[in-house]
């Protein structure tokens, strides 16, 4: 019996030999074709990614290892917008990238167009950003795509930006959150998510050309942090490298992002793959750390093979970069699950439409609410404005990430769908003045929907609503005091009206379920708890990139001479007065909080030299009459010496409350809410003083304070909170 089975073991090792020493062999081909696991031992799964990676490296020519560091220049299917072909030898599977931040992207048919990235970011939700990366990933692999080419998690820094409706918003640790939600959401579902875009990419104006010129300890602090976030606790799989340069040297060559801080500082093994036509160079990018081309072959193609021939890249360096792909490959099952999804199949269903609207929903602003004026009372006859609110509905950013809406209700559709015959509703598209002036004056509430066009490769000249807008608004406020504004904008606009009209609702891009949305807020069947991740100006000139050496930039340098002082940073350390603060929005009820308490908890720093964590605890009530929901957030303040903006968002908590209720919410600060990135020291620390811990419900309303006392690495709760 023994003798038996260690013969066929024998054989098995002398057949496995054969086909391992001979890759090339048509006999090894046969095999590898038939899949015999002895053949493929890269196919055992008790094996970790980088075992397995190895194993098949080892079998890999040449020409396999340069065929999967770049796209196909010739895809041989209109689907997705990035393909590697598979090795049927062995068994590597296909590589389908699509885009799809709000939705399946490049033209793709039949699938869920979802309210933009800024849309889910503003509800401050946590569980429905997770939510929105599963429907996006289940669709996308039910399309076929194996890397989801999302989330963008950029830090907002210029307001004007073109992609700005493409991202969380201008906070760091909230961006964070936001990535960590949304790309576990997407991963459970089949696709690799691909975080970018990688790094200082904060403009589109010059995007080919830009050069960020920014000092270490504000891309430490400001812009290296959602991806940080992305990769420890998100675990992404791919990180997409930028158009821009940083301090000189394109985003996909540069050894410092590459190498240096995501490689060795972040120990991210997976991925890195350029933005489409982000490469300029074959030897530098090997060296800078890219691992991949995409969308065609221009450096890693036949330019790469010729360098390794050469001698100018070592084959190891190769290896090394096919293997980053093959462990996120692995890590993420694509070897080990058959996918059944086609780009022409239907995605969509009755959950992802009901999802759309829910998104919408709870990703509305409500910003002024003069005399409640809001919610609106179904008898009152109303007269709805603007294009966006009729004839062509603003639901959506435009670029890479615009996806096909399979319907589109319009804010009109969605009033008259709600009220039905109970209040008389019309419209006017807004172009004849003296037309809207009548029915303003006729109506008992005119709503002006007023929009942005925002896209990928250009910013907006400025903040203010394109076109006669502004006059649009004025125009009607003038002959109706009950003027409720709704934007339909992927940023911040300057609103010179503000004074004028008694109500003021931020619905972003709200995707195809706009109207519905809409209507659930004017109505109250949803009652509003969404708050800004912007800060809204005042003023053109009161906004931090105001000067042209920040934003566009001076002969190509764009100067982030802001430093920390990125969005409401800015304008707490400057004193500006926003017109609307970042965590800023309304309710129709009211709530309170009360009795906070910070202290460091039992639970160790997970960071050498770093002091304890601090658990932020406190009640909320809602002093009001009807069901809703608080975002709570904590801000830090360090000691002035520390050179770190007034405060900054460490921490966020959601809460339902029905009327009259009061919960206990509680928060914890991590390491980095006590500490600054030192930037002669290469490493961050946390300089002994008294830190403010401030909470409240935006970030220039934080009533309560607490004070936290750090002194040789140790955290002490100094004060209890009033
Ligand atoms: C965009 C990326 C996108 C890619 C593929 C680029 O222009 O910057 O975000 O994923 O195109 O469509």
């Amino acid at each position: 019996m023994s003798t038996c089975s260690r013969g066929a073991g024998f054989l098995i090792t002398a057949v496995f030999m054969l086909l391992v020493i001979q890759p090339g062999m048509a006999g090894s081909q046969q095999a590898a074709a038939n899949g015999s696991r002895v053949s493929r031992p890269w196919n055992n799964n008790s094996l970790t990614p980088v075992q397995r990676a190895n194993l098949l490296i080892k079998q890999m020519t040449l020409d396999e290892k340069i065929a999967i560091v770049h796209g196909a220049p010739l895809k041989p299917t209109k689907a997705y917008v990035g393909y590697v072909p598979p090795n049927p030898r062995l068994g590597i599977p296909a590589i389908t990238l699509a885009d799809g931040r709000a939705g399946v992207g490049n033209h793709a048919r039949d699938v869920t167009l979802l309210p933009a990235p800024i849309a889910v970011a503003s509800s401050w939700d946590i569980g429905l950003i997770n939510e929105y990366g599963k429907v996006l990933g289940q669709e996308q692999w039910a399309k076929g795509t194996n890397v989801e080419l999302g989330p963008s998690i950029d830090v907002v820094r210029v307001p004007e930006w073109g992609r700005t409706f493409e991202s969380y918003g201008e906070d760091p640790y909230f961006n964070g959150q936001m990535a960590i939600a949304e790309i576990k959401g997407i991963q459970s579902q089949g696709p690799i998510a691909d975080a970018n875009m990688y790094l200082t990419m904060n403009q589109e104006k010059n995007r080919f050309k830009e050069d960020s010129i920014v000092d270490e300890r504000t891309l430490r602090e400001i812009y290296l942090p959602p991806f940080e976030a992305s990769i420890r606790d998100g675990h992404v799989g791919t990180v997409m490298c930028a158009y821009v340069k940083t301090n000189g040297i394109y985003s996909c060559e540069n050894p410092f992002l590459l190498n240096d801080m995501l490689r060795k500082d972040l120990h991210f093994d997976g991925w890195i793959m350029s933005d489409w036509g982000a490469v300029h160079s074959t030897v530098a990018s090997v060296k800078g750390g890219l691992d991949q081309e995409m969308p065609d072959d221009k450096f890693y193609g036949e330019a790469l093979k010729k360098a390794v021939i050469g001698g100018q890249v070592s084959m190891s360096d190769l290896d090394e970069h096919v293997r980053n792909i093959l462990v996120a490959m692995f890590r993420q099952g694509l070897f080990d699950k058959k996918q059944p999804g086609s780009w022409t199949a239907s995605v969509r269903s009755p959950e992802h439409d009901a999802f759309s609207r829910t998104v919408a929903e709870q990703g509305t602003v409500l910003l002024k609410n003069d005399h409640d004026i809001l919610p609106l009372s179904e008898t009152a006859s109303i007269v709805v404005i603007g294009v966006a609110g009729g004839n062509d509905p603003k639901v959506e950013g435009a670029g890479s990430s615009a996806v096909v809406a399979p319907y589109k209700v319009s804010p009109l559709d969605g009033i008259r769908n709600r009220v039905g015959a109970k209040a008389r509703t019309t419209y006017a598209d807004g172009n004849d003045l003296d037309v809207v002036a009548k029915m303003a004056h006729d109506a008992d509430v005119a709503i002006v929907f007023v929009h942005t066009d925002e896209s990928e490769g250009g910013d907006r000249p400025d903040l203010s609503l394109p076109g006669n807008q502004d006059q649009l608004i004025s125009a009607v406020a003038r002959v109706n005091k009950n003027t409720i504004v709704v934007l339909d904008t992927g940023g911040p606009v300057l609103m010179p009206w503000i004074d004028e009209v008694a109500g003021v609702i931020e619905a972003w891009y709200p995707g195809q379920e706009d109207g519905n949305a809409i209507a659930a807020v004017l109505y109250g069947d949803v009652n509003p708890s969404a708050k800004l991740t912007l800060t809204f100006p005042r003023s053109a000139d009161g906004i931090p990139t105001a000067q042209v050496e920040r934003w566009p930039g001076v002969n190509g340098l764009s100067t982030y001479s802001e430093k920390l002082n990125v969005g409401y940073r800015w304008y707490d350390a400057t004193n500006t007065q926003p017109l609307f603060p970042f965590g800023f929005g309304l309710s129709y009820t009211t709530f309170k909080l009360s009795d906070l308490v910070a202290k460091p908890t039992k639970l160790e720093s997970t960071i050498q030299h770093m002091p304890r964590r601090v658990l932020v605890r406190l009640n909320v009530t809602n002093t009001g009459v009807r069901e809703g929901a608080e975002v709570v957030q904590a801000y830090v303040a360090q000691p002035a010496g520390n050179g770190e903006p007034p405060h900054q968002l460490r921490g966020f908590a959601k809460v339902q409350l029905k009327a009259r209720e009061t919960k206990s919410v509680s928060i914890l600060l991590d390491e980095r809410s006590f500490s600054a990135y030192d930037s002669s020291l290469h490493r961050w620390i946390s300089p002994n003083g008294i830190y403010e811990v401030l909470v409240g419900t935006s970030s220039r309303d934080l009533p309560l304070h607490s004070q936290i006392a750090v002194e040789g690495g140790a955290a002490n709760a100094l004060t209890q909170g009033r």
